[in-house]
């Protein structure tokens, strides 16, 4: 356990709320209370949670402990896709003041809906975790996380903005002015992705000046896996402290859960919020804390869209509190799917292969290759073109160039698309490998 010398305020001297000191007891207390409302509120506004409660043969009712909770069915991506784009909403629309959405494997996003009241939720849960990571009254806040459908770039902007800090609202992109912003205006706190984060470092050296010697003195990560590696890279490279911020849109954003910067050891999970279970990606059981599985979530206080035990994928375990009694989660650094993460935008083999499918020029016989260029994450689209054509002719060369833009204008990211002959991609004899990933393993 570490000790603090003044246990009611954070690292950064600002107040915590009282549910970050209650006691175990208090929290679970809590939690038992809201789960149960949670559970009576999918089962009473969203059809999709009463019919499948009831094909598993359970009632909002049975839950008479958090344990109980693994006797109900879990919540994928494909229940939100399937009720696309508003049917798992347990509010009215006109009650819901916010829309974002994320990508989906059949080109369908996911789309997600807050009230006024899951907003304010939001951003307190994102002004928690700034000040986990050890804001200070004053501090000014450059937010590069991408505004938008996104999550990112506004849960980080109304979560800095109720802690009372000035936000720089950039978003993603325009590196070179990035840094000149981060020149004059003199921010302490940049939220970015990881990898974004050492592009700008590398621009802050082109520009001739030392990126460890400006203004900033932390540093909030997230939206894609990134190792203590990079953490230790990033911190001597930007002298910063650098923290895990972690969050998916259908839970609700960025703020799900976030590292306290006295620890450094993995994001504490918001758990007045979100209760989160651990496990068998193969099997559904339930695993002890402790164990390695894949990260499910159930939401206790959401009102437009209540999320009961959802699996995101993630793979990681739980951790016991340390400088909170929250409950942490190991660094993330792997997805049980085949989700890409390039630069922080999720990207699905399914959606590049619905646009080779609308070029009669190429084949479906694709792989998608993830590497490196410096700390960039790059893709590369290997493409087959149809029998009789050769990956030089000029049909061929404009089919490349129009999925290329296609990749660029409906996920947004910059692919390279690399045209070969029919024949030269392995074919698979159960299912397709769609995804060859040739980045360092952490
Ligand atoms: O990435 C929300 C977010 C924005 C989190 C900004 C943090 C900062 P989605 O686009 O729905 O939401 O993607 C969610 O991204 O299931 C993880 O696989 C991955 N991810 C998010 N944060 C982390 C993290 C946002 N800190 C998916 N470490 C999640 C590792 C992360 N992976």
């Amino acid at each position: 356990m570490t000790t603090h010398a003044n246990a009611s305020l954070s690292a950064g001297g600002l107040p915590l709320e009282p549910i970050e000191r209650a006691s175990t007891d208090a929290l679970r207390t809590l939690q038992l209370q809201r789960l149960r409302a949670q559970l009576t509120l999918a089962w009473e506004r969203v059809p999709h949670y009463r019919s499948k409660f009831e094909a598993a043969g359970v009632h909002p009712g049975d839950l008479r402990t958090l344990g109980d909770l693994a006797r109900f069915p879990f919540t994928t991506k494909d229940d939100l896709r399937s009720n696309y784009p508003f049917g798992m909403f347990a509010v009215a629309r006109d009650q819901v003041v916010r829309l974002h959405a994320s990508s989906g494997t059949t080109g369908k996003p996911t789309v997600v809906g807050y009230t006024a009241a899951d907003i304010d939720t939001w951003a307190q849960l994102v002004a928690r975790s700034i000040r986990a990571g050890g804001a200070r009254r004053g501090d000014m806040v450059h937010v590069s996380y991408g505004y938008g459908l996104f999550t990112g770039g506004l849960g980080a902007h109304y979560g800095a903005e109720k802690l009372g800090l000035t936000v720089v609202p950039f978003g993603g992109g325009q590196t070179e002015r990035q840094v000149q912003l981060i020149r004059d205006f003199a921010p302490s706190i940049i939220m970015v992705t990881p990898s974004y984060m050492l592009a700008i470092a590398d621009e802050f050296e082109r520009q001739g000046l030392k990126s460890e010697s400006c203004s900033l003195r932390i540093g909030i990560f997230g939206a894609e896996p990134w190792t203590n590696e990079m953490r230790a890279e990033i911190e001597r490279r930007v002298g910063i402290d650098a923290v895990d911020i972690y969050g998916l849109s259908e839970v609700m954003g960025p703020g799900v859960a976030s590292e306290c910067i006295e620890t450094k050891d993995g994001p504490t999970i918001w758990e007045d919020h979100f209760y989160p279970e651990i496990i068998d990606p193969d099997t559904g059981a339930l695993l002890p804390d402790g164990e390695f599985g894949e990260l499910v979530f159930t939401s206790l206080t959401k009102e437009a869209l209540p999320i009961i035990r959802y699996r995101t994928r993630d793979l990681t375990r739980l951790l016991p509190g340390t400088a909170r009694t929250m409950r942490r989660m190991q660094k993330i650094t792997g997805r049980s799917d085949d989700m890409m993460i390039v630069r922080g935008v999720n990207v699905f083999p399914s959606q590049i292969e619905e646009m080779i499918l609308q070029r009669a020029e190429l084949a479906p016989h694709y792989v998608c290759e993830l590497g490196k260029d410096g700390p960039l994450d790059t893709l590369t689209v290997r493409v087959e073109t149809k029998p009789g054509l050769t990956a030089d002719d000029a049909a061929a060369t404009q089919a490349a160039r129009a999925l290329q833009q296609a990749v660029k204008t409906f996920i947004g990211v910059t692919a390279d698309v690399r045209i070969e002959p029919p024949g030269t991609i392995e074919r698979s004899v159960g299912k397709a490998k769609r995804v060859v990933d040739k980045r360092p393993k952490p």
